[in-house]
């Protein structure tokens, strides 16, 4: 696969964001009144960067993802990527969804994975052979002739995922990617998806509920407030990778507090 510069001789290379969302407003027609989802929304993206969303049920993490991705037109501010406006959806921003049924349920592993690169024009061999090569970085390469009915969710999950590396994307869009799974497929995949970021450098806008996750995964958190949501602060934890390491306990706690949830919900997003 094409290895993208290390962070920092991006960082040196280029001032420029990858993504600039600029005082986004998006909102939904509903009984041909709209409503506002996202008040007001402002946050860059660097190449290479791990950004999560980070926000309480119906805070619009969602709806600036699909914002981003281009199935949504906010109302208004400005979403650019890479210099463009985002207009359309384009496989330059792949994205991994929380559902299992995500894959086309008739074609196998392989086929999943190749079947996008197909679609955006990369010649039978060559869209085999970058299948196969994703697949394996997945750890899939046993399940590659299998359907997806014949995988658990987690092999799922790995299977969007690999689809959407495959197509080597400027960013890679995931919204609560394992929000469905038992902890500790979720924890393990967790931890490859960290591990290929390193590797990859691929950058990846990430929407979770979890402050676990978001400082597990994550170089900088954006918070959201409750809809009609602005961002209340955008955190860096690039530092805090070890859940028992000082900096991480003070970070936990100043995303508690940020999210200001009800007991209940803050024991089930720190301790999930
Ligand atoms: N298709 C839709 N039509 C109308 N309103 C919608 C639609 N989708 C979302 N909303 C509303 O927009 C707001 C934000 O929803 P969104 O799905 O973005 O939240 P979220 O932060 O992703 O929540 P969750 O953590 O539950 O996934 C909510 O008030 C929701 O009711
Ligand atoms: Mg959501």
């Amino acid at each position: 696969m094409s290895e993208r510069l290390p962070k920092t001789n991006q960082a040196t290379s280029s001032r420029e964001p990858l993504l600039a969302v600029d005082h986004v407003q998006i909102g939904y027609n509903v009984d041909k009144k709209l409503n506002i989802a996202v008040r007001d929304a402002s946050f860059e993206i660097f190449a290479g960067e791990k950004m999560m969303l980070l926000g309480p049920s119906g805070s619009g993490k969602s709806t600036i993802l699909k914002a981003v991705a281009g199935f949504l037109k906010p109302v208004g501010g400005r979403i650019v990527i890479a210099g463009r406006e985002s207009l359309e959806p384009e496989p330059d921003r792949a994205v991994v969804f929380q559902e299992f049924d995500q894959l086309f349920p008739w074609r196998t592993v392989e086929d999943n994975v190749a079947y996008s690169l197909r679609v955006t024009g990369r010649d039978k061999r060559e869209a085999a052979a970058t299948a196969k090569r994703y697949i394996e970085m997945m750890g899939l390469s046993l399940a590659a002739d299998r359907y997806p009915h014949q995988l658990s969710g987690g092999m799922k999950q790995r299977v969007a995922i690999a689809r959407a590396l495959a197509l080597d994307p400027l960013m890679l869009l995931m919204d609560e990617p394992f929000g469905s799974l038992d902890a500790q497929t979720r924890s393990r995949l967790q931890r490859e998806v960290h591990e290929i970021s390193e590797r990859t450098h691929v950058t990846i806008l990430f929407v979770t509920h979890s402050i676990q996750e978001a400082l597990f995964l994550g170089d900088r958190v954006v918070v959201l407030a409750d809809a009609p949501s602005h961002v209340q602060e955008i955190v860096d934890v690039s530092g805090a990778d070890d859940p028992d390491s000082e900096e991480f306990i003070t970070l936990r706690r100043h995303l508690r507090q940020l999210l200001a949830e009800d007991e209940q919900d803050v024991h089930h997003a720190v301790f999930e």
